[in-house]
C-alpha cells in the first residue's frame, strides 16, 4: 500500500489538540479524559493468535467484545497451527465485526477510528487483522492506530477499574510472554523491569497439562484440576536463589518446572505408580504463582509502584489471584484484575488501547505499516 494517502479526517484534529492527557485524573469531578461523551468511539481488531476479536469501546466505556475462537481447530494438534488460525481468521473476521456493531447498536459510519494489534504474535493471524483493519479504515476514512497486543493485554483494565495511577506496575502473563512492566504512561512510555529468559508462564501450563494428559490450552485444565495439595511435590521456582536474583531479579524462567514436573511424573510411570493428577496440579501451579507474585510484589517495591496490575491468559488463573490478592493486601499495594474473559485475548484491549492513545494525542498510524511478530512491549503504536 506505498504511496496510499494517510487519513486525517477533521473531527480527530480536534480530538488530539484537546487539553487531555491519558494519565489518571485526579481531579475531585473523577472524569477521565476519555470518560467524557466526546469519548472517541473506538473498534479494536485482535488476531496476532487463536482468537479473532472485535471489541468497541466509547473512552473507558465496554460497549461490545465480541470472540470467534478456533481452538477446537487445534486441539488435536496441541498448539496453535498458524496456517489453520490465519484461515480461520479470515472466515470469522467479517461476523464478529458484524456481531460486534449490532451487539453496541452503532453503525460503523459512526466510529472516530480503527485500533488493531500491529504485533507481536504469529505473523500470517496478524496480518488478517491488520489488512482488515486498514481496509475498514480507509473505507470510512478513519484514523488507524496499529498497537502493541502486550500493551492492550494490561490497558483491558481501564474497562474495569478506570484510570490507571501515577505509579503502577504490570504483572503481564500470557501464552507467548510473561513481563514485568513499569507502566508510566499506557499510551507510550513503558518500561520493561524484566520478562522470561525461556518459557512464558502460560507455555508452561501448557506444556506440563500435556505432560499430564489435559487438553490444549493446558491453564485453564490445571487450573480447575489443581484442588490438591501444593506442597505435594515442592518443584523448583526458578530465578529466585540469591545468585539468580543479582542478575534476573525481575526475570522468570519456567523452563526447569516443566522439566522437573515431566521428570518427576516419568519416574512415577516407571516405578508403576499413579499420578495424582489434583496435587501434580496444585504443586506446579503453586511454583508458578510463587514466583510471580513474589517477583511482582519485589517489583512494586523497587519502583515505589502503589497499584499492581495483572493481565493476559494467566492472569485468569485462580490461584494466581488468590496469591497476588493475598501477598499484595500484606504490602499495602492495590490489586487490580480485570475479569477473566478480559484476560484472555478480546478486540476490546486494542479499542480501549486505542481510545487512550487517542485521548493522549497519539498519531495515527500509516496505512503502509507491517505487522511485526516481534514487537516489543516498550513500542506501544507502530
Ligand atoms: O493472553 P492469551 O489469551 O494469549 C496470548 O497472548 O498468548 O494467553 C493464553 C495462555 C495460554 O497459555 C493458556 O493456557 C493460558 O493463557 N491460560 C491460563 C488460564 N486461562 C488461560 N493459564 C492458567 N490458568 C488459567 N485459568
Ligand atoms: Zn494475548
Amino acid at each position: 500500500m506505498t504511496g496510499t494517502p494517510q487519513v486525517r479526517p477533521e473531527p480527530f484534529d480536534q480530538l488530539r489538540t484537546a487539553p487531555v492527557d491519558g494519565r489518571a485524573s485526579t481531579g475531585s469531578a473523577g472524569m477521565s479524559p476519555t470518560s467524557a461523551t466526546s469519548a472517541p468511539l473506538i473498534v479494536g481488531i485482535e488476531s496476532s493468535c487463536d482468537e479473532t476479536g472485535v471489541g468497541i469501546v466509547r473512552g473507558h466505556e465496554l460497549l461490545a467484545n465480541e470472540v470467534a475462537s478456533s481452538v477446537e481447530l487445534h486441539v488435536r494438534f496441541g498448539g496453535v497451527v498458524p496456517e489453520v488460525a490465519s484461515r480461520a481468521h479470515l472466515e470469522a473476521m467479517v461476523p464478529t465485526l458484524q456481531r460486534a456493531c449490532a451487539t453496541a447498536d452503532i453503525d460503523l459510519s459512526e466510529i472516530d477510528g480503527v485500533a488493531v494489534t500491529a504485533g507481536p504474535g504469529l505473523m500470517g493471524a496478524l496480518v488478517v487483522g491488520l489488512a482488515s483493519a486498514k481496509a475498514l479504515a480507509y473505507a470510512l476514512h478513519k484514523p488507524l492506530y496499529g498497537v502493541n497486543h502486550l500493551v492492550g493485554h494490561v490497558a483491558v483494565d481501564l474497562l474495569e477499574h478506570g484510570p490507571l495511577p501515577e505509579s503502577c506496575v504490570a504483572l503481564l502473563v500470557s501464552g507467548g510472554h510473561t513481563s514485568l512492566l513499569e507502566v508510566r504512561c499506557i499510551a507510550d512510555d513503558i518500561v520493561e523491569l524484566g520478562s522470561t529468559i525461556d518459557d512464558a508462564a502460560g507455555e508452561a501450563y501448557d506444556k506440563v497439562a500435556r505432560v499430564l494428559g489435559l487438553p490444549y490450552p493446558g491453564g485453564p485444565y490445571i487450573d480447575k484440576a489443581a484442588t490438591g495439595n501444593p506442597d505435594y511435590v515442592r518443584f523448583p521456582r526458578g530465578l529466585t536463589a540469591r545468585k539468580d536474583l543479582e542478575r534476573h531479579r525481575f526475570d522468570f524462567s519456567f523452563s526447569g518446572l516443566k522439566t522437573a514436573v515431566a521428570r518427576w511424573v516419568e519416574a512415577r510411570q516407571r516405578d508403576g505408580l499413579d499420578i495424582p493428577l489434583a496435587d501434580v496440579a496444585a504443586s506446579f501451579q503453586e511454583a508458578v504463582c510463587d514466583v510471580l507474585s513474589a517477583k511482582a510484589m519485589d517489583a512494586c517495591a523497587a519502583t515505589g509502584a502503589t497499584d499492581l496490575l495483572i493481565g493476559g491468559g494467566v492472569a485468569a488463573n485462580g490461584r494466581l489471584r488468590t496469591l497476588l490478592a493475598k501477598r499484595a493486601a500484606e504490602c499495602g499495594i492495590s490489586l487490580r484484575t480485570p475479569r477473566p474473559n478480559l484476560c484472555t485475548d478480546n478486540g476490546a484491549m486494542i479499542a480501549v488501547l486505542g481510545a487512550e492513545i487517542v485521548a493522549a494525542g497519539g498519531k495515527p498510524s500509516a496505512l503502509d505499516i507491517g505487522a511485526d511478530s516481534s514487537l516489543p512491549v516498550s513500542t506501544v503504536l507502530l
